[in-house]
């Protein structure tokens, strides 16, 4: 080969290359830039490590011959794959580019997205997917629908083997819904992204309602209401760098540990604050994330589903270097109670902890489930039960620390001793019973306090009683139900040393195709 057809191919290959880059040209990634949108490649310069990322496929096109697609080829059709690093850990990753036909899924993008979806899963690294997209090629009909399928299929087979993480950062409509929705974490952003089954247009004609995107399916929306987002950023930028924090605290795959690292903050270190943090009065609320934050390593704490049933509190955090996935009640959020929203929110978090080999933290005060028909009528019973089974299946190292209220079924719920709870801690403030002390004696002692001549002074006496007797940790101590009372401000010292006792913790469930989680 002579020496000038050689630079002529290479000539073509830069060529090539320079062309796949532009996507759908200047003019469409200006008006990506004018939405207060970056590009797919932008998106994953900040994502990735600098300079880590490596494409593949970036010269496929798609191979519609109708509607005229024949003569619009764009290089790598509409979608950027490949594999980058995250603190130098590997990931799979794909970028929709809406300067490319919308970002719309032909049968080709498709299968790009599953060729590194397939080489995860054998590799074990996660997948990243940053959804920007107007959905199916319509040009292309039931085979962008298959192509759909062919993601949403290995979406539930890498499904607690590697951990999938989706942003949403433009549209992502109609079936696309559900790759997000299979995966782990599903991020959003404020303004510029939106997320629904049907549009606002089909919404009018059947319901007649007047709502807008961002009312539909906005990131407030899905971050406050339905809880399809974990998270809600306000611009792009800040979405990605948390991706890479939330990568911080997660391993890998369902093999490897999740990654250690060390903090200046002292594993013996007692906090006094803590001594005095649960208030006098029982029915007064303090606010759980105090306590988290003085327990964990250097107060960090990163909260998912923060504006999505805040009576239930989950997260990552570190104690001891090695992370920790946080459950925790929230007596500042309707008096700490589980309903709906939070068990489901709980159970599913929980799952994903324990697939991955995070140890479970949890900081009990729960006053029960919620009472009336709103719930009753839409499930809590079933929906309650997912949080149970999730403890119940969960074999990480699971910790509980009963701060104060630790009644009825909740009790059993909240990773108790009963549950497979590994160490089971209680502060002198906690009160572990089967209800609060005047529901319990308002129906022990109905007709005697309906009989005695002064009701309400009788009723005084009879809690007053029962909260001596029962509303301590004193009983289930005796037991063995929790294995310890403790000082409050010995908690952290405590749960560093029982998460190195139980750093070699082996447990199982009994063989099965797969449990059947009431759903
Ligand atoms: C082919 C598409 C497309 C699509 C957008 N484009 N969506 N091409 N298939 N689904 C193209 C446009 O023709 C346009 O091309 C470019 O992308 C940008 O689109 P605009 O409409 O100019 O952008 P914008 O005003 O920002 O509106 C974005 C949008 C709108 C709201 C997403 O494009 C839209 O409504 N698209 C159709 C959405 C849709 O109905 N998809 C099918 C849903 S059903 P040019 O050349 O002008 O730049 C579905 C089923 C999945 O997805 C089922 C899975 C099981």
């Amino acid at each position: 080969m002579s020496q000038s057809n050689e630079s002529d191919k290479i000539r073509h290959l830069r060529e090539l290359k320079a062309r796949s880059k532009l996507g759908g040209g200047e003019k469409r990634i200006e008006d990506q830039h004018k939405k207060g949108k970056l590009t797919a490649r932008e998106r994953l310069e900040v994502l990735l490590d600098r300079k880590s990322f490596e494409e593949i496929d970036a010269l496929v096109e798609h191979r519609s011959h109708d509607f005229g697609l024949e003569k619009q080829k764009v290089l790598a059709d509409g979608v950027i794959t490949g594999t980058g690093t995250i603190d130098g850990r590997l990931v799979f990753v794909f970028s929709q580019d809406f300067t490319v036909f919308g970002g719309s899924l032909s049968e080709t993008h498709a299968e790009k997205i599953c060729k590194i979806m397939d080489m995860a899963l054998k590799v074990g690294a996660p997948v990243i997917g940053l959804n920007d997209s107007g959905g199916a090629r319509i040009q292309e009909g039931v085979v962008s629908l298959g192509g759909y399928a062919d993601i949403f299929l290995r979406n539930t087979l890498a499904s607690g083997v590697i951990p999938q993480i989706s942003a949403v950062m433009g549209p992502c409509a109609g079936g696309a819904v559900y790759s997000p929705a299979i995966t782990d974490f599903t991020f959003m952003v404020k303004n510029t992204s939106y997320m629904f089954v049907t549009g606002p247009n089909v919404v009018k004609t059947v319901t007649h309602e007047d709502v807008s995107f961002e009312d539909l399916g906005g990131a407030l929306t899905h971050a406050t209401k339905s809880g399809i987002a974990h998270f809600a950023c306000e611009n792009e930028v800040e979405c990605l760098q948390l991706i890479r924090k939330l990568f911080s605290y997660i391993p890998s795959n369902n093999l490897d540990d999740p990654p250690i690292i060390q903090s200046k903050d002292d594993p013996h270190r007692k906090e006094e604050k803590l001594n005095s943090i649960i208030p006098e009065n029982p029915n007064k609320p303090y606010d759980m994330k105090d306590v988290i934050h003085l327990v964990v390593d250097d107060g960090e704490f990163l909260e998912v589903h923060e504006l999505f049933a805040q009576n239930l509190i989950v997260g990552f955090a570190r104690l001891g270097g090695g992370p920790v996935g946080v459950i925790a009640n929230q007596p500042a959020v309707l008096a700490g109670v589980l309903d709906i929203d939070s068990s489901v929110k709980g159970a599913r978090f929980v799952r994903f902890c324990d697939a991955f080999n995070i140890p479970l933290i949890v900081f009990e005060d729960v006053p029960g489930f919620l009472p009336g028909t709103d719930q009753e009528w839409r499930g809590i019973i079933k929906h309650g039960a997912k949080l149970l089974y999730a403890f119940c299946e969960a074999t990480v190292p699971k910790i509980t620390v009963i701060t104060r209220k630790a009644y009825g079924g909740a009790y059993d719920v909240m990773n108790s001793k009963h549950i497979r709870g590994d160490f089971n801690f209680a502060w002198p403030t906690a009160e572990i019973a089967v209800m609060g002390p005047k529901g319990a004696v308002e129906i022990i002692f109905k007709k005697g306090i309906e009989q005695a001549e002064d009701r309400e002074k009788a009723l005084e006496v009879k809690v007053e009683d029962y909260r001596k007797k029962f509303a301590s940790p004193y009983i289930a101590a005796a037991r063995g139900y929790v294995d310890d009372v403790i000082e409050p401000r010995e908690t952290r010292p405590r749960l560093v040393r029982a998460l190195q006792i139980l750093s070699t913790k082996v447990d199982g469930n009994p063989k099965k195709k797969h449990g059947n989680i009431p759903l």
